[in-house]
């Protein structure tokens, strides 16, 4: 029988009315609709993603569009990896029933020129390093979400500022859809998967489960009674032990409003970026007290 493992193919659109038409034909079939927004280079975390849209809704569409806007000018956005082709067999074998893949002038035609800016929780953590990433994100998202118009948004814990930023933009915009995190995705080694770990040497993909481990521990620090800004300065000291070239931050937040906690008495985040060679590393747990 001919089929049954034979390559899936994926039906794929380019412009925003043929998604509008595709989405509107699910629709006027009473079916659901949920978006899964990537920038390619697809791995198992974004797969995580689409079965949890797949559960959710009837449809599932992932865009695949390498932003520029949320990349800094000394920033990866040309070294970033793309391969459409590879990207649209994964989404095939995760059974997503769209690919969007449209054009840098599909989406900023000549003219553009409007910015969705999230005050305070953009300028913060990561965004007090990659000025201006933030709004170009929610930016790139409220356009993605207006096009597809979708009932579920999912995205990643992984990027846990980015998912806050999200769910605020879609609650000020009053954009109808629910917005749904789904959580990090780890290697074996408790490394969060990440398209960016391509970017590592052995020796560097031996050192970055440490950023995991030294949240882990700093968690457990702090759940112990140990004050909150000794246990992220100790933490920041253990990366570069454990030879990280450079920290940005480790921090301790309220899960909501992203602000520094003196103290840990209710639900708290906490979250660290730090360099290591070429990749700039991102991970985040939830401190339960
Ligand atoms: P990208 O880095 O491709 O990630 C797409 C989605 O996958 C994000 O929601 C991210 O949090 C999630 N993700 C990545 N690694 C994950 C992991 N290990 N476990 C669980 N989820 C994971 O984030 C972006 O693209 C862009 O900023 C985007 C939202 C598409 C806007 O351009």
């Amino acid at each position: 029988m001919s089929g049954s493992f034979a390559e899936s193919t994926l039906a794929t659109v380019r412009s925003k009315s043929d998604l509008r038409a595709r989405v509107a034909a699910w629709r006027a079939a009473g079916e659901t609709v949920a978006l899964v927004p990537t920038m390619g280079a697809l791995h198992v975390g974004h797969g995580a993603l689409v079965e949890a849209a797949r559960g959710a809704a009837d449809r599932v569409v992932a865009s695949l569009f390498v932003n520029p806007t949320q990349f800094g000018p000394r920033e990866d956005f040309a070294a970033y990896p793309r391969d459409e082709a590879a990207d649209a067999a994964f989404l095939a074998r995760v059974r997503a029933d769209l690919l969007y893949a449209p054009t840098v002038a599909e989406m900023y035609p000549d003219g553009f020129a409007t910015a969705v800016r999230v005050a305070g929780l953009g300028d913060v953590l990561c965004g007090a390093v990659r000025p201006g990433h933030f709004d170009g994100v929610a930016t790139v998202v409220v356009k993605l979400l207006t096009q597809a118009a979708p009932d579920f948004a999912f995205f990643g814990e992984k990027d846990y500022q980015q998912l806050v930023i999200i769910r605020r933009v879609a609650a000020d915009l009053d954009l109808p859809v629910r917005i749904e995190g789904v959580a990090t995705v780890r290697d074996a080694d408790g490394l969060a998967v990440s398209s960016r770990n391509a970017y590592l040497d052995a020796a560097q993909r031996a050192i970055a489960p440490a950023l995991q481990g030294v949240l882990r521990a700093a968690a457990q620090r702090i759940a112990e009674g140990v004050d909150i800004s000794d246990a992220c300065e100790d933490g920041k000291a253990a990366l570069i032990a454990a030879g990280f070239d450079k920290v940005d931050y480790c921090a301790c937040v309220d899960p909501e409003t992203l602000q520094p906690l003196a103290e840990a008495t209710g639900p708290a985040r906490l979250l660290a970026a730090a360099h290591l060679g070429r990749a700039r590393l991102i991970d985040n747990i939830a401190l339960k007290l």
